[in-house]
């Protein structure tokens, strides 16, 4: 039976909490000090702590203060009073995973509630992940295994066992949506949904309904009720993408959605409650995108709960040679083949600069597999060179080959993909390149992968 503590001063509440999570099928313990929520952690470490932060004698923070490692078994759960949002916020980057705030929300508790596995459970995914890391090199969707990569996972595991939401910034290509969808993986949430919106995707009058639904009939085209993301999202993990592109009005209404856990459907009267993780992604400085008036400061602090920065790929070089070849596996898998580089092939690989990051690479050895005839891919089938140089003018002899006999769609297919390696894969430059608007080359792309897919 999980184990629950109790921190709370005020009697009557502490007793009302106890007899709920009774119901629910724990074992409860309660302090109403600091001092006796020190005893009772030294008797028997919890599965899940409430903890008040204003107690008589000192604050639910200092607890965290006693062990920086703190209560490394247990989930911790903050109770605050609405004005002390603040003080939560530096809780959760010390390691709690939610709070409730006063009056307590008995749906929101029994939501938490129901997230708490036993955390050995936990603690044996996140080491089964970890020793997939030096068995093979793989940290669940990511591969690579240099120390900074190696951070990157410590710091996924760690944010993944809380509900906090996290920013996830980094170049282009670098692999931002494939650190949420670890994230998704290694939490409590991997079996419900995992689903990622590009906000830049989406047009600016359709991009609410799509985020939080709408009624039947609450605009002109709604012909029937319709479930946005966040709903479809429930109990899962909703990836914002692209977050600065999202309409500043929207992003009002996301933050408030952040905050009171609650949304409406356009046109609708009856109050939603969320229960979904947010990961955002960006691959401009937040800061800036601040400054410059694309995301909202207040948005972004509140996202910015926890931060995990990709580095780009010719930060970890170490991990070329290993990506390079799992994607090569893949396509071996894919058409029943059996090629490999040569030596001089990933030395050439390890060498490049990739400005286009794992998504270059990614397509450079595509490439490579169908340039190489037989089964050796030699440094002389790699052809990214002329792509390593996107600020040069379009005509400096990036250049894309196409046989008599390939369809116009194939054709289109291939010059989108060398525009892109050419272009380091911005695809806002691909897209002037291409003569397209961004949407357009964003629409075939995804057109592409799901072609891969199946
Ligand atoms: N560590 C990794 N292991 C395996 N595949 C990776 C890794 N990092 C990236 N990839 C692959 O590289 C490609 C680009 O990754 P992803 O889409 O996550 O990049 P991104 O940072 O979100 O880029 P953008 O900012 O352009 O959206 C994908 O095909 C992804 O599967
Ligand atoms: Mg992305």
């Amino acid at each position: 039976m999980p184990h629950t503590l109790i921190v709370e001063d005020d009697r009557d509440s502490a007793e009302m909490l106890a007899e709920l999570i009774k119901g629910e099928g724990f074992s409860t313990a309660t302090a109403h000090t600091l001092a006796e929520a020190r005893q009772q952690l030294a008797l028997r470490e919890p599965d899940l702590v409430l903890l008040d932060l204003a107690l008589p004698d000192g604050s639910g923070m200092d607890l965290f203060a006693d062990r920086p490692e703190a209560f490394a078994g247990s989930e911790v759960v903050m109770i605050t009073g609405h004005a002390s949002l603040d003080t939560s916020i530096q809780a959760l980057r010390l390691g709690a995973t939610d709070y409730l705030v006063k009056p307590i929300n008995f749906r929101h508790l029994k939501n938490i509630l129901s997230r708490v596995t036993p955390t050995g459970e936990m603690q044996k995914r996140i080491a089964n992940f970890e020793k997939n890391v030096s068995d093979v090199g793989r940290f669940g969707p990511l591969w690579g295994r240099s120390k900074i990569m190696q951070e990157i996972y410590h710091q996924v595991a760690r944010v993944a066992r809380t509900s906090v939401s996290v920013l996830v910034t980094g170049q282009s290509g670098t692999g931002k949506e494939v650190v949420a969808q670890a994230i998704h993986e290694l939490s409590r949430r991997r079996d419900r949904a995992f689903l990622a919106v590009n906000c830049g995707a989406i047009s600016p009058q359709l991009i609410e309904s799509e985020m939080f639904g709408h009624e039947k009939g609450s605009f002109t085209g709604a012909a029937r009720q319709h479930q946005g993301y966040f709903e479809r999202a429930k109990g899962g993990t909703l990836l914002l993408d692209e977050i600065t592109e999202m309409p500043l009005d929207l992003q009002v209404k996301l933050l408030r959605v952040l905050e009171t856990r609650m949304f409406q459907r356009i046109g609708g009267t009856e109050s939603i409650e969320t229960d979904v993780r947010i990961v955002a992604a960006t691959n401009r400085d937040p800061l800036e995108a601040v400054a410059t008036g694309k995301l909202r400061e207040d948005l972004l602090y509140r996202l910015n709960v926890f931060r995990i920065d990709v580095p780009p790929l010719n930060e970890r070089r170490e991990d070329v040679e290993l990506l390079a070849n799992n994607f090569l596996a893949e396509l071996n898998v894919q058409e029943n083949a059996a090629k490999h580089f040569t030596p001089a092939a990933i030395q050439a690989l390890t060498a490049h600069g990739w400005p286009g990051n794992v998504r270059q690479l990614r397509n450079a050895v595509q490439r490579a597999f169908i340039m190489a005839e037989d089964n050796d891919i030699d440094a002389g089938h790699l052809s990214f060179d002329a792509m390593s140089m996107p600020q040069a003018s379009a005509n400096d002899g990036a250049s894309v080959t196409v046989r008599v006999g390939t369809s116009i769609a194939e054709m289109e297919r291939k010059l989108i993909f060398a525009t892109l390696d050419y272009c380091g894969g911005r695809r806002e430059q691909a897209a002037e390149l291409l003569g397209v608007s961004p949407k357009t080359l964003y629409n075939r792309l995804r057109e592409y992968e799901r072609d891969r897919e199946r």
